[in-house]
């Protein structure tokens, strides 16, 4: 299967790397002089790195100049042969390897970046230069270029100025939400800061929809609007796949994370819009997704979601915490993506399946996790686990208050649930979508019949 390949080729080490770019471009010459930056390493930036690395985005330099390249090239070489860039933590050695939305480069793309570096960067010809990328202006939509139009409705928090090299800072405006006058099924959400400095500021946050009536009405819960951090925006869900949103009146809870560490300057009147995107009047979408849920392996006021055994968070300093929850399914279930959420002393955390059967199997697992990313892994449509009811949902967090963590702000300390960034959570997003038998079943079948636990190996 393509896909054992696919994943022995991203999990290689650099040895192997070098074994593999050799089989890849086999008439390379061994003189590294070769790589040229027009020619070889443009490319590469140009489709993996530019989208941030321009100016005004939030990332550090600029990489679509030659003379900036060069001047960081030893740096590019480093976090590129690390593979810490693009930003991608997951654990390719475990887990099942296809994602959606994967930036990693290729061995033979790791390989052409160190050769160039380690050549001294050199220039190369400028006709080989491939035209500077189109690249979305600033503060433009995401998922507009996916669904091909601007968002149907858009929602605004209330301002915020957000004050110069501040700690960690809360805004949590309760908005009203006019009635829809219908039910209506949503096809994608995005979460956007505010071009430019929004993006500076706005680590991450939530808009949560409820109903003031929901507890004469029972069903209609609340709606998780939108999600975002550093690293994901937005959610287009597949084909065929929806949310539902009732017609009524109700009030968005917006729960926005600023963290201003890295601005000199006050960010004054700062908001965040939401854009969402709807089916057409009176189209039902087969299934509905609850979207991201989140599961809580921190148990603090953990009871929004059953998860038995998660313990509080104590970390010793200089030392290191193991934390595990379980949630069992109840309904049978589709997972689209998972997104770590933990602070400075998080290192992993994974999600595991453990099937009626008794089989375990790791599902995904981020064992490089950066505090400054929120990176939401988002599996192949014909990869996502296809969960039977039953199926045991284990979580699985390690934290490291060593010295040895290079994010850690303190290794003396003894570390606690908090919300601050020197304080730590443990969070798991889940995309969930339940699925009634027949669509389990149909979905079952068209993977070949192979049993479900096979199915995604
Ligand atoms: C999704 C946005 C994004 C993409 C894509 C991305 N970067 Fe970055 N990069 C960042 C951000 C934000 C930082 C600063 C935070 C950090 O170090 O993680 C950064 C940091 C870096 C640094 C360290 C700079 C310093 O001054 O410490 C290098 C080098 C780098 N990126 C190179 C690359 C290269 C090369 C690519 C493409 C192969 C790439 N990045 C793709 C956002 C991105």
């Amino acid at each position: 299967m393509t896909r054992h390949i696919e994943s022995t080729r991203k999990s290689s080490g650099i040895i192997a790397a070098a074994a593999v770019a050799a089989l890849v471009i086999p008439a390379a010459p061994a003189s590294a002089q070769d790589v040229t930056f027009t020619r070889d390493v443009a490319p590469i930036l140009f489709e993996n790195c530019v989208e941030c690395h321009r100016a005004g985005s939030f990332a550090p330099m600029s990489l679509l100049e030659f003379e900036e390249a060069r001047r960081y090239a030893q740096m590019i070489r480093y976090r590129v042969a690390n593979r810490q860039m693009p930003p991608w933590h997951v654990d390719t050695t475990v887990g099942i390897p296809d994602f959606a939305n994967d930036v990693s480069l290729t061995d033979a793309e790791i390989q052409t970046i160190v050769r160039w570096a380690e050549a001294g960067a050199p220039r190369g010809d400028d006709a080989d230069l491939p035209p500077a990328p189109m690249l979305r202006e600033g503060g433009a939509w995401q998922a507009e270029t996916i669904i091909g139009r601007p968002p149907d409705l858009v929602i605004q928090s209330t301002p915020y100025s957000v004050a110069a090299n501040a700690q960690d800072q809360w805004w949590n405006p309760a908005v009203t939400w006019e009635a829809l006058g219908e039910e209506r099924w949503m096809m994608a959400y995005e979460f956007k800061p505010r071009y430019p400095d929004g993006l500076l500021v706005v680590h991450h946050g939530h808009a949560t929809l409820s109903f003031p009536r929901d507890e004469n009405r029972g069903a209609i819960g609340g709606v998780g609007l939108a999600h975002y951090g550093v690293g994901k925006s937005y959610e287009v869900f597949p084909d065929g796949v929806g949310m539902l949103v009732a017609g009524d009146q109700g009030v968005v809870d917006w729960n926005i994370h600023y963290s201003a560490l890295s601005v000199d300057y006050d960010v004054s009147n700062d908001v965040v819009d939401i854009g969402l995107w709807f089916y057409p009047v009176g189209e039902t979408p087969e299934m509905a997704t609850e979207g991201e849920v989140l599961f809580r392996v921190d148990r603090h006021n953990g009871h929004d979601r059953p998860m038995a055994r998660g313990n509080d968070i104590l970390i010793p300093p200089h030392g290191y915490q193991v934390l595990q929850g379980v949630h069992v399914l109840e309904e049978h279930t589709l997972v689209s993506s998972f997104r770590p959420h933990m602070h400075t002393r998080g290192k992993e955390m994974s999600v595991e399946a453990i099937y009626p059967d008794g089989h375990r199997e790791v599902i995904g697992k981020v064992a490089d996790y950066k505090h400054i990313w929120q990176l939401g892994y988002e599996f192949e449509e014909d990869a996502k686990p296809l969960l039977p009811k039953g199926t045991v949902l284990l979580f699985t967090s390690v934290f490291d208050n060593t010295a040895e963590n290079p994010l850690n702000p303190d290794p003396n300390q003894w570390v606690v649930f908090g919300r601050r960034g020197p304080d730590e959570m443990s969070h798991m997003w889940v995309n969930i979508t339940y699925l009634s038998d027949e669509q389990y079943e149909e979905i079952r079948r068209s993977r070949e019949s192979v049993p479900v636990a096979e199915a995604i190996r």
